[in-house]
């Protein structure tokens, strides 16, 4: 996820820029830039790290007069956070911006070095400025080359462009990545990646369609849709309040959180999954020498990430894995070998008992790694390695997109270690690859199964408590939709082992004791299945949630048939946070803001 603004009036552009860059700066902050044109005169900044820093390089750059300027804040994806691979790239005089992936862009830039072009960058959006010079060469007009430009690049994009050969114009392409324009009374025209930084800046806002483009002037607003037919602008009245602009019309932070995870976890693959191998730019190959267990260590959810991630590393990387409790393990003077991979993981970076053990870890001379949300983080500065999640800003306490994006690269590192270790075969990995390309589609909320959530939702306000069961991976998937209930609604719930309900709990079973049964149909299906017939011959209240239909259920909620368990775990992951969710609304409750809670919990 990066953010884009753009400003085309003759106010002060910098502070407009930088303005709204701090709007969109949740959306990535390992580095950022803008490029602003005065008549023929370009001026542009970069700078590594929060936008804190952009502006103390600024701070002596005057905007006084007309102008047109872009701007960018980054997460990286292709190269690393260096002030080379911040936007905006420059070509011989144009600068562009651009948030999303170019998919074709190893085979342009080959096409264009082998034409004599120098690239700065390791980035995949510097082929889209030199391919626009190139293409000025030959065309008529910049909108021409820009237009020419849009044609031969494939991928998804949102793209502001300015160039000397137009000055008083920006070009923009919009497909399969978020980009607004805004105007008001004043004749000024602003651009960026979602309603929050104009508003206060325009009365009005055009929301593009994929395959939108063209270019915005003083004088004119020209749109062309995906077939090169000019179309007429369409301006809507824009919001005035922040904060639930800020929530996309989504009742809470967390809805729209949920939401989000099919381009969370779009973003978070971005540029390390090749066809046939998982690859981590940020990872030495040698972090993994000498290495015969890992051990992750974590809280709350990025606990059930972790233990969710035992299952995976076990199964395909079959290197032994532990998980532990991160306020348990720093106390009970654990035994550390120098063999083992010390792994945290956390949203936040800064969870004081996670933090803890890390520094235990350093001090016993383990290797570690973090696997973190948050660049610059108290844990990212103290592991030897780091793997970003790119969730982007959590706002709603209960963690969504966080979990679903560790698991996502948890899943990814598993096919790397299991390629170091020769545990799966090229052909396996491959396999994994194509599953893993489609997890943004499974979960990707469709409006009847939300619905059906909904309506769902009004059985489960009451009752004695809840289980949430599943076998193996799907066990801490119970644990984690326990958690998100617990959390908002504020209900009893537990997750279990399916297996272990024999053994002591389902003494609990009876019609109001609500069971929320996780049923993948291609993973230990038959097993987990008794398990909730022995629930059911109880009378226990029984929600299924499974591809199969199930006739011992007194609710069913269907997910799609797909190939494999991981998939199903995706879908199913969506399903009980949105059942949380919409229990906790119906019980009326601060879902973002959950009582007795906070997002960051720095204390022991
Ligand atoms: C639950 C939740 C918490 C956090 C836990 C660890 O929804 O968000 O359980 O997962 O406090 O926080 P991080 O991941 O920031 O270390």
């Amino acid at each position: 996820m990066c953010g884009i603004v753009g400003y085309i009036g003759n106010k002060n552009t910098k502070e407009i820029l930088l303005d709204g860059l701090k709007e969109l700066e949740y959306r990535g902050y390992d580095s950022a830039g803008i490029a602003v044109l005065q008549g023929d005169t370009f001026e542009s900044f970069k700078a590594v790290g929060k936008l804190i820093n952009l502006e103390e390089k600024t701070k002596d750059f005057i905007t006084d007069r007309f102008a047109v300027g872009i701007g960018h804040t980054r997460w990286a994806t292709h190269g690393k956070p260096t002030e080379l691979n911040a936007h905006p790239h420059l070509g011989e005089s144009s600068y562009v911006v651009h948030n999303g992936i170019i998919e074709n862009y190893a085979e342009l830039k080959k096409e264009l070095m082998h034409n004599g072009v120098t690239f700065l960058s390791q980035t995949d959006t510097e082929v889209i400025v030199h391919l626009f010079e190139k293409n000025l060469k030959t065309s008529s007009s910049a909108f021409g080359a820009f237009s020419q430009t849009i044609k031969e690049i494939e991928g998804a994009y949102a793209i502001l462009l300015v160039t000397k050969s137009e000055p008083d114009s920006i070009f923009f392409a919009k497909h399969g990545s978020p980009m607004i324009l805004g105007k008001n009374s004043e004749n000024e025209n602003y651009f960026a990646s979602s309603d929050t930084p104009l508003i206060g800046q325009c009365t009005d806002v055009n929301y593009f369609e994929d395959g939108d483009f063209g270019y915005v002037n003083p004088q004119e607003i020209a749109i062309f849709d995906k077939n090169e037919n000019k179309k007429e602008p369409n301006f809507s009245k824009l919001s005035t309040n922040k904060l639930s602009a800020q929530k996309d019309g989504f009742r809470f932070f967390m809805e729209k959180e949920i939401y989000e995870q099919s381009v969370v976890i779009a973003d978070t693959l971005m540029g390390r999954v090749s066809e046939s191998e998982v690859l981590f730019d940020e990872l030495d190959a040698n972090l993994f020498d000498g290495i015969n267990e890992i051990k992750l260590c974590a809280c709350g959810t990025s606990y059930h990430s972790a233990l969710s991630a035992s299952y995976l590393f076990e199964r395909y990387a079959k290197i032994k894995t532990s998980v532990e409790v991160a306020s348990e393990f720093r106390y009970r003077q654990p035994i550390m070998t120098k063999d083992t991979l010390f792994v945290v993981i956390s949203q936040s970076g800064e969870t004081a008992d996670t933090l803890e053990t890390l520094k235990m870890a350093k001090e016993a001379g383990l290797k570690t790694l973090v696997i973190c949300n948050v660049d610059n983080s108290s844990m990212v500065r103290l592991a030897d390695a780091t793997v970003l999640t790119r969730a982007g800003i959590e706002k709603g306490v209960a963690s969504t997109k966080a979990f679903a994006t560790q698991v996502t690269v948890f899943w990814m590192l598993t096919l790397f270690v299991a390629k170091l270790r020769n545990t799966l075969t090229n052909e396996e990995i491959a396999k994994q690859i194509i599953l893993l390309r489609e997890v943004p589609a499974s979960v990707k909320v469709t409006d009847s199964m939300h619905e059906r959530i909904k309506r769902l939702s009004k059985r489960y306000l009451h009752g004695h408590g809840f289980f949430f069961i599943g076998r193996d991976i799907f066990y801490p998937l119970a644990l984690e939709g326990a958690l998100k209930l617990k959390e908002i609604s504020y209900l009893h719930a537990e997750g279990y082992p399916s297996g272990e309900m024999k053994h002591g709990p389902i003494a609990l079973a009876d019609p109001e004791l609500f069971t929320i049964a996780l049923l993948p149909q291609h993973l230990l299906y038959e097993k987990a299945k008794s398990n909730v017939e022995e629930l059911s011959a109880r009378d226990s209240t029984i929600c299924v949630i499974s591809a199969l239909e199930f006739d011992k259920a007194d609710d069913f909620i269907q997910i799609s048939t797909c190939q494999d368990y991981m998939l199903e775990f995706f879908e199913m992951m969506v399903v009980v946070q949105l059942l949380s969710l919409e229990i906790s609304i119906r019980l009326g409750n601060d879902v973002d803001m959950p009582r007795n809670l906070a997002k960051s919990v720095t204390v022991e």
